[in-house]
């Protein structure tokens, strides 16, 4: 029996939902779905308000409508509705790399730079239904690319800045985006990420594109094309101050987002404008028991699901101050995430449990020495957190007040499926506890059977909820193999869970061959293409395995072509190489040399061996009688890189 942490005096007599609130609104949400979210619904605002609730089928061809006959613009609701009462509200409060540098937004401030982008991206030719790609660091100008993306009807895919030029290009080319919105360089740590250098590179291979507009982040020298590259400030400078947003069906694409699939190239996971919004708004307000007045911080990049749904669209259409900041944990100091919490007396803090478990080696003094008396509630997102980190989390960062709400979900979810709700949910560290309105979880086993009761097995969700992922960009027969194929009739989510006497789902991790590093989405086949493309690599297989501060590593088994030598440094060559072909994110952790990987008699490789040997669990390898050559497990086993 783990430990329950009860619900808090303090958070019961503020919050938004209680035990008995979240019980009757759950119950009602699955007996009568329609009704809950046609209910729901209306917490946006609506140009056509709609008449029909939801249309979906996980069988056959797979549909999912919400709110399909209703007409919206996305980011009139994240702005222009919030003027009359909130105008001289702040919207972002930016807090740069440099802990000199920050800026309060109003929203008046925003909604004008909104309009500008808007116009000027007009001015450019870009219509309601174009793509345009972002590859900005973390600066107000990519929320404002955002909005200005949804102001228009244009479908935004964000690139996160750490990816390559071969990774942005594939990801240009994917959607033909006809314009990409980037800045002079990004600032991390210090450090100068070369952004417009990147976009450069990877235009060199994409020939939709027509625009690229940039954003001066650091004045550092860069090359500008004529004809094809402007200035962001010359044109918002030109711009008119003022534009009508665009009225856009509900089912209309408000963005697309590239993650990490088992298999292949990333996806171009495709949400739409209604059903999402009400889904991002809803989750942010419940979960984190937004307050009017809060100040509300989600430390992730504006380049992952967590910044789209946490940092901008659930939070601007709450009419809530967000924060968004430039810089990184440990710079100047690890005691970073405290002081910027001091300085704007932040009350509601989301990050991921690497952060924490990154943070928690440098001991409790770092943050011992800061305030944090303005936190009320914490939160956890990206990947499992372990009892280790939670209990740290909650005891020296929150000074055992703060509740953490542990949030699962996924790029493909739209927003938060599992969490905690701080004044409805007793807490179990480690736990995701339980499902969001409307959400039915359910356990299956390899076969499909449904898992009653406490148990262990694959976790699929039983239908559909408002902000769940229309369809793969360009390749509907994809996103019905990747997800409805498996378990037919039944979302599945490609991770592993446990499901405790209590009802509480304790998420295990994935079952497929995507891994989860530092909380980032990362699929073994994308590294292993990377190394094969390498010419002294004639295979190569990749593999997760427990890594104490990233949650996983990567740990590559390289087989070299005949007459290369394994040394030093090429195995650094080759880290690099994937770094340069994907980002950093994506660098093996371990390489090791394998003069032959273990492959069954049709040449399929084994995985579960080299997860085990990886694991430094090599004691049970189970049957390895079906291997074309049993012996090339021995030479794996005695030379494994992990010995932990
Ligand atoms: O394995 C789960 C893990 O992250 C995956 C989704 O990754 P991504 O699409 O990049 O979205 C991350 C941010 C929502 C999931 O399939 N994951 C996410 N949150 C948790 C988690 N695993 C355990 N606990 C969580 N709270």
């Amino acid at each position: 029996m783990s430990e329950v942490y009860p619900i808090p005096a303090e958070t019961a007599k503020s919050a938004l939902i209680d035990e008995k609130t979240y019980h009757e609104w759950y119950d009602r949400s699955i007996k009568d779905p329609e009704g809950f979210w046609a209910e729901h619904g209306k917490r946006i605002d609506w140009i056509k308000p709609f008449t029909k609730v939801k249309d979906v089928s996980y069988n056959g061809d797979v549909h999912i409508k919400w709110y399909e006959d209703g007409t919206l613009n996305v980011a009139a609701n994240c702005l222009d509705r919030h003027l009359a009462k909130r105008g001289d509200q702040t919207a972002i409060i930016w807090e740069g790399d440099d802990p000199s540098e920050s800026a309060h937004i109003t929203y008046r401030d925003l909604h004008e730079r909104v309009c500008r982008l808007a116009n000027a991206l007009t001015d450019l030719g870009v219509k309601a239904g174009d793509r345009i790609t972002i590859y900005l660091p973390m600066i107000p100008e990519a929320a404002v690319a955002m909005l200005a993306s949804a102001r228009i009807g244009a479908v935004h895919s964000i690139v996160f800045g750490g990816f390559s030029p071969d990774a942005l290009a594939g990801r240009i080319q994917d959607c033909d985006s006809s314009i990409v919105i980037t800045a002079d360089e990004g600032l991390r740590g210090g450090r100068k990420v070369p952004l417009k250098a990147n976009v450069d590179k990877a235009l060199e291979t994409c020939w939709s594109v027509k625009n690229v507009v940039v954003v001066k982040r650091t004045g550092g020298n860069v090359h500008m094309v004529t004809g094809r590259d402007s200035w962001y400030e010359d044109l918002v400078a030109k711009a008119a101050p003022t534009h009508t947003p665009v009225e856009m069906s509900a089912e209309a694409p408000l963005f697309l987002l590239y993650t990490s699939g088992s298999t292949g190239k990333p996806k171009g996971v495709l949400h739409t404008s209604g059903g999402y919004l009400v889904y991002a708004s809803m989750t942010h307000q419940y979960v984190f028991d937004y307050h009017d007045g809060d100040i509300y911080w989600c430390t992730a990049d504006v380049g992952w699901v967590t910044g789209h749904s946490y940092i901008v669209y659930g939070p601007l259409a709450n009419g809530a101050t967000t924060l968004m900041f430039e810089g990184i944990p440990n710079y100047p100091t690890v005691s970073r995430f405290w002081d910027v919490v001091d300085k704007h007396k932040v009350n509601i803090f989301y990050t991921a449990p690497t952060a924490i478990r990154s943070l928690m080696r440098e001991g409790e003094e770092p943050v011992k020495k800061t305030s944090r008396a303005s936190l009320r509630l914490l939160g956890s997102v990206g990947e499992p957190i372990n009892p280790e980190a939670w209990t740290w989390y909650h005891r020296v960062v929150g000074d055992g007040r703060c509740p953490i709400v542990d949030t699962w979900w996924q790029t493909e979810t739209g927003g938060i499926l599992i969490t905690p709700l701080p004044g409805a949910t007793p807490l179990k560290p480690g736990s995701a506890t339980r499902p969001f309105f409307g959400v039915v979880p359910l356990m299956v086993d390899a076969e499909g059977k449904e898992l009653l009761g406490a148990t262990e097995g694959n976790l699929c969700i039983a239908d559909s909820w408002p902000g769940q992922m229309r369809t793969l960009w360009g390749d509907h027969e994809r996103f019905k193999q990747s997800y409805f194929t498996t378990y037919p009739g039944r979302y599945f989510t490609g991770d592993g869970a446990r499901r405790d006497e209590d009802g509480y789902y304790w998420i295990t991790g994935r079952v497929d061959d995507v891994i989860n590093v530092s909380g980032h989405r990362m699929g073994t086949a994308e590294v292993e293409s990377a190394l094969v493309a390498h010419p002294k690599v004639a295979e190569a297989a990749v593999v997760g395995y427990p890594h104490e501060i990233k949650g996983q590593g990567i740990y590559a088994y390289v087989t070299l072509i005949q007459g290369e030598e394994p040394t030093e440094e090429l195995r650094k060559e080759l880290v690099n190489w994937v770094r340069k072909e994907i980002g950093p994110i994506a660098s093996p952790d371990l390489i090791q040399w394998s003069p032959g990987l273990p492959k069954t008699r049709s040449g399929k490789i084994m995985r579960r061996i080299l997860r085990k040997i990886a694991e430094n669990d090599y004691g049970a390898l189970g049957d390895t009688s079906t291997l074309a050559d049993p012996t090339v497990v021995d030479d794996l086993v005695e030379n494994r890189m992990n010995r932990v």
